[in-house]
Order: structure tokens, then C-alpha cells, then sequence
């Protein structure tokens, strides 16, 4: 954040003063804060205290000619790397959406070309009426960031989503966007729509027991928490792991392959398409009740059935996405392995990870990956790095495929 602007637009809910804690981390991290309160934002917060945390003029005014005179409201916008609305209110976001500008915050925002994150906060029933579902998706059309809401208790008693993310979740989100430059990440597939398969599967053998990989989800998890950063719609269709759905992404739960095929078809037509998970080959005939030991006298027989691939049957299908991604673990001749996969399965990329040996397990269930992305080009070996960065590469590497 060393040296970066960020315009923090305070709306008027009682979600305000959790950005009084925002101007603290920023600042904290080396970045500058500039303040501008709503007349409703003053009703939670003072100027004082913003001017106290982030030790510069607080803006409230749109006829301050004063403040016009020294600094006038196009030029506050536009010094900025990035401007934050937070908390969006449902009324400051049906402005935005609408291009209304009655004061300095809305005029401001109209006024700028500068990257603009909302942050909403709102009563549950304000976030899902009509009219704020609305005014959301046009204003991501516009290529306005607009975060998702926490879920849990309310201010007013009520309990659903439209609670402020806290204070620290936020400042991350604003981090990933301000790449190395500073400068706001531009949103490349905004209105590209992406469905990612992650995680394993469960094949049921009897009510308690099932066959599954060994997959941690957090590959897949990330990949579509990177490609919804770049502005993508994504659907992520996932098996039973236990990690939180990423900020922004549509996740729809299954347990077995047959579950995972028709989500996947579901959630089709998709601009691309990223299988990560760790589809188990077979299924059993599961059993209505559970197996008893020794009740067939002996160890019981599993007949298997082999799955669908999901994969190499979307590469066939007339819904298949432009862009159709496979991930491969291999324990040998990795690259030798994937090559072939990418034709077999007819899919656009391929992605190989080596899961052998010691390193191999390291990757299942750990944080960072080395991959090889195989394409009809060749091949590119990638460094070991942690996942988050694989999906960020990943995510930048399918915008510029798609542009
Ligand atoms: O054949 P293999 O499992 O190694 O292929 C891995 C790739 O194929 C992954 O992208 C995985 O998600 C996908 N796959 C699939 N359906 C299956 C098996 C694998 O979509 N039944």
C-alpha cells in the first residue's frame, strides 16, 4: 500500500463505523487515506474522527467553495488509486447505479474514471429486494467491484446478509486489487461467465461409507476466487471440502461425479471452463442400508461402474465453453502424461501438477503447487508458488485468452 490514495466514501448506515477501522489499516500498511462523509455518514461518524485517523481534511461538502478553491471534487476523485464506497448503502448505490449526483459523494463518483470498490451494508431485506438487485448487477455492468455482504446477526435485530465484511476483509480486497503499482487492477472478464469444479467427490458405498481422492478443493477454490477478482460471474461446482466459498462466486454444492455432470450442465452456456476437481473414476452400487461386517461371510464384493467424464463430455458437447480447462495430477512423466490427456480429453489447456513422492503430498492438502500449463503451443513450467498466486496467473492468463 506504500504511498497508494484510496478515496473512502463514508454512506450514511450504522456499518460506518467499522470504516473508521479501515482508515486505520490502511494507513497502518503505508498507504494515504482522503475522507469523504455523506451528510447520512454523519450521522454515525464525525468528521473529527475521520480527520484524526487519517490526518487529512475530511470532505463533506459539495458547495465548500472553500475546499473548490484549494482542491475541487473532480481533481479529489482522480489523485486517487482507488476509491471506496464503504458503506455502500442501498440509497448511494441506487444513485450510483442511476448516475445521480446531488452531492459531493455522488458527484464524485460520477465524475471519475477512476476504479470503484463497494463495500455494501444493508438490512437484509433492502439487499435482496428487486430494486437492489438491480442496481448491484448494473453497476457490475458498469465494472463497479461490488463486494458481497457477510451473513449473520444485524444492528436491527434481523439475521441474513447485508452485513459489512469486517474491517480486515475489506482492506484484503483492497490490497489484491492495487497490483505492485499501485494502480488498480483493470476487471477483464466482467460479463464473462466461468463455472470451476473443485474438490473431490464422494461415490456412496452404503449410507456410511463412500470412495473419494484425496483433494483439498483449495486449487479449484482459488482459481475462482481469482477469476471473480478479474470480474467474472463464476459458478463453482463443488464436492465436500471444508473451505469458505470466496468472496463473489456462486457455489453450488454435490457429492458424487453424476451430481458434479449435472450441475456443471446446469450452470452452463460458460465462457470457460476450469474442471479442478478430483472426480472419483468409479462408483459402487451403494447399498439402501448399511453393510454389516462378515454378513456375506466374508469381505464384501464392490462392483464398480465406471464414471462419466465430465470433462472429455463437455469437450464433445454443443454447449462446450470457448475455453475448456484440465487439471491432471501425476505421479510420472508428468508433462509426457498431461500431453496426451489434452487430447484425449479434447480440452483447450491443460494444467499438470506432480503429485509424487514427498513433494506430491505436499501439494495435496498444502499450499502451494508447481505446475506445467499445456497448451497446442507447448509447454510452461511454472516456479513452485503458493495457490493463490497459481489461480491469480492463471485467472490473468484466461482474461488475455478471452480478450
Ligand atoms: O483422467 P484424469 O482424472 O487424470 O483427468 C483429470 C481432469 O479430468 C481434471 O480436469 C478433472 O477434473 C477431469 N475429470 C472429469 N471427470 C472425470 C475424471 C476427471 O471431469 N470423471
Amino acid at each position: 500500500m506504500n504511498g497508494k490514495r484510496i478515496l473512502l466514501v463514508i454512506g450514511g448506515g450504522i456499518a460506518a463505523y467499522k470504516s473508521c477501522e479501515l482508515i486505520r489499516l490502511i494507513r497502518k500498511a503505508g498507504g494515504a487515506v482522503s475522507c469523504v462523509l455523506t451528510d447520512g455518514g454523519a450521522q454515525f461518524v464525525t468528521p473529527m474522527t475521520l480527520a484524526a485517523l487519517s490526518e487529512e481534511q475530511v470532505y463533506t461538502s459539495l458547495w465548500d467553495l472553500k475546499n473548490e478553491a484549494e482542491m475541487g471534487h473532480i481533481q479529489l476523485s482522480r489523485e486517487a488509486d482507488l476509491i471506496v464506497v464503504c458503506p455502500a448503502t442501498a440509497d448511494l448505490m441506487a444513485k450510483m447505479a442511476a448516475g445521480i449526483a446531488d452531492d459531493l459523494a455522488t458527484t464524485l463518483l460520477l465524475a471519475t474514471d477512476t476504479p470503484v470498490m463497494a463495500v455494501p451494508a444493508m438490512n437484509v431485506r433492502m439487499w435482496e429486494h428487486a430494486a437492489t438487485r438491480r442496481n448491484v448487477e448494473r453497476l457490475r455492468e458498469d465494472g463497479v467491484i461490488v463486494l458481497h455482504p457477510d451473513e449473520g446477526p444485524m444492528a436491527c435485530g434481523e439475521y441474513g446478509e447485508g452485513r459489512l465484511p469486517e474491517p480486515e476483509a475489506v482492506f484484503g480486497e483492497i490490497e489484491h486489487l492495487l497490483d505492485s503499482n499501485g494502480a488498480a487492477q483493470a476487471r477483464p472478464l466482467a460479463g464473462k461467465h466461468a463455472v470451476v469444479t473443485a474438490g473431490p467427490t464422494h461415490e456412496p458405498i452404503d449410507p456410511v461409507r463412500y470412495i473419494a481422492n484425496r483433494s483439498s478443493g483449495q486449487q479449484g477454490y482459488a482459481i475462482a476466487g481469482a477469476l471473480a477478482r478479474l470480474g467474472a460471474d463464476v459458478t463453482l461446482v463443488s464436492g465436500p471440502v471444508s473451505l469458505e466459498t470466496p468472496r463473489g462466486v456462486k457455489r453450488v454444492d454435490i457429492e458424487t461425479a453424476l451430481e458434479m455432470e449435472a450441475a456443471v450442465d446446469e450452470a452452463l452456456p460458460a465462457d470457460v471452463a476450469i474442471l479442478v476437481a478430483a472426480v472419483a473414476d468409479w462408483r459402487a452400487e451403494s447399498s439402501p442400508r448399511k453393510i454389516k461386517k462378515g454378513e456375506a461371510g466374508g469381505t464384501p464384493q464392490l462392483d464398480l461402474i465406471e464414471n462419466p467424464d465430465i470433462l472429455a463430455g463437455l469437450s464433445r458437447s454443443d454447449k462446450r465453453p470457448g475455453l475448456l480447462i484440465g487439471f491432471a495430477a501425476e505421479t510420472d512423466k508428468v508433462v509426457g502424461y498431461a500431453k496426451a490427456k489434452l487430447d484425449r480429453k479434447g480440452c483447450d489447456w491443460i494444467v499438470a501438477n506432480d503429485v509424487s513422492g514427498p513433494k506430491g503430498q505436499s501439494v495435496m492438502g498444502g499450499s502451494e503447487n508447481s505446475v506445467h500449463v499445456i497448451t497446442a503451443d507447448g509447454v510452461e513450467s511454472w516456479a513452485q508458488m503458493p495457490k493463490r498466486d497459481v489461480a491469480r496467473k492463471l485467472a490473468e492468463r484466461i482474461a488475455d485468452a478471452l480478450a
